[in-house]
């Protein structure tokens, strides 16, 4: 365990994208000391505007640093974890759909990124045992239930085999396993966390929630996958980036840590769930030609994360709503999001999908309250209890 002093100067790479910068924005806002560089290559992913609270606060912004950079770049990355405490690694090509089209990049940042990142540790822990330094960078690696693969039953423990079945999530397991294997080779200190579907503010919209409120509030059709019945875990983006953090804190080293969300439930639940809330009709949704190798269902088990003290803050329900309510007061933001490279890629992965389809046959899915939690893991956040 490390025991981060409140003046504890932390690099968070991929800062700038959905859930790394709502980790930044919610450590500096706790102005307990803690000082941020933030390490962002500013993919189509990142954004500034992201950060803008932080910078517009003098008390936070005088704690705050921003570096554009690339994780896979030695010259950029050793400074910084030269001058850091620790190292919080968000950055990563993020989409599944995308890393269908175009695996490289995914590699490039969730392998060879990452071994950038574990020779820097290794160098300062290096300095460290030579006296150089006080002591060496805790290293958390961000990743993601995706790793387990398809979960048709059960609840996945972090002892399981990891079957990922996306270049997405293959690329995830290889960076784990590879920051795993400096901990036990080098004696690196290496946390990882394995974080659920994510939503909530600041969400890119090439992801379902948030690609479904923004087509819903233009009126354009919803290409949900297959049969909409895939079912998904769903944590609220201010929860991840606090369990990330309490990881951080009392994670014992060399340990990964599942982090499951609040609410398993099938997409198309999500989708009636948001629909009813925009007060949009269900007539929007097509079902529309489903994702290769779409994985069927995901679930994990939080026993260890509860044991270590950790529990989520917000129902699903409630998250749900917070979101829609910032996507309504933000078109600003979320049409800055849907343009450089969008339209081709929107074009790409919708336009033969959507060719040719009608609106969405069959009953509503009842919408409100989504029904009862499918499933509910061991260990898993009471934010939802009794919903
Ligand atoms: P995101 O795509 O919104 O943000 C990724 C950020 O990383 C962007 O700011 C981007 O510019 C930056 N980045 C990408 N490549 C980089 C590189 N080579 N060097 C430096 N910066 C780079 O992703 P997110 O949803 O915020 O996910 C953050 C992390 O959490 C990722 O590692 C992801 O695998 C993991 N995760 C996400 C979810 C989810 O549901 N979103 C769930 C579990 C785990
Ligand atoms: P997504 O937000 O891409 O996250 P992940 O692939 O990491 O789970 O997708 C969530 C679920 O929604 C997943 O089962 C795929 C489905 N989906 C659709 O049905 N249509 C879409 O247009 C998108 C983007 C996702």
């Amino acid at each position: 365990m490390i025991e981060t002093a409140p003046t504890a100067r932390l690099l968070v790479t991929g800062g700038a994208g959905f859930i790394g910068s709502c980790y930044v924005r919610d450590v500096l806002a706790r102005r307990d000391g803690t000082r941020i560089t933030v390490l962002d290559k500013l993919t189509y992913a990142g954004n500034r505007a992201n950060l803008a609270a932080v910078e517009a606060d003098a008390e936070q912004a005088a704690r705050f640093a921003f570096v554009r950079g690339d994780i896979a770049d030695p010259e950029a990355v050793g400074p910084l974890v030269g001058d850091a405490d620790a190292v919080v690694n968000f950055a990563a090509e993020s989409h599944v759909d995308r890393s269908i089209l175009d695996p490289a990049a995914f590699l490039r940042t969730g392998i060879d990124g990452v071994h950038v990142l574990l020779e820097a540790v290794r160098r300062e822990a290096e300095r460290a045992s030579s006296g150089v330094r006080a002591r060496p960078p805790r290293l958390l690696q961000v990743s993601t239930d995706e790793v387990y693969g398809s979960v048709e039953e059960g609840f996945s423990l972090e002892g399981d085999a990891l079957a990922p079945r996306s270049p997405y999530a293959a690329a995830k397991a290889a960076g784990e396993l590879l920051a795993r294997s400096y901990h036990v080779t080098y004696g690196l200190d290496v946390v990882v966390t394995r974080g659920s579907n994510t939503y909530g503010p600041y969400h890119h919209p090439e992801k379902l929630i948030p690609l479904f409120v923004t087509n819903a509030l233009d009126d354009r059709p919803l290409p949900l996958y297959g049969d909409g019945m895939q079912v998904r875990d769903w944590l609220y983006v201010a929860d991840h980036a606090a369990a990330v953090d309490h990881v951080l804190r009392r994670g014992v080293s060399g340990e990964v840590y599942n982090v499951p969300g609040s609410h398993h439930v099938p997409n198309r639940d999500v989708v009636a769930q948001l629909l009813a809330y925009l007060g949009k009709p269900w007539s929007l949704v097509r079902f529309v030609e489903d994702r290769p190798g779409h994985d069927r269902r995901y679930a994990m088990d939080g026993a260890k994360l509860a044991q270590l003290g950790w529990s989520n803050r917000v129902a699903f329900a409630d998250g749900l709503a917070a979101t829609i309510d910032w996507f309504r007061a933000n078109e600003a933001w979320w049409r800055t999001a849907r343009s450089g490279d969008w339209d081709a890629y929107y074009e790409r992965q919708y336009a033969g999908r959507l060719a040719n389809t009608d609106a969405a046959a069959g009953a509503q899915p009842v919408a409100e309250p989504v029904a009862a939690p499918v499933d509910v893991a061991p260990g898993s956040a009471p934010a939802d209890a009794g919903a």
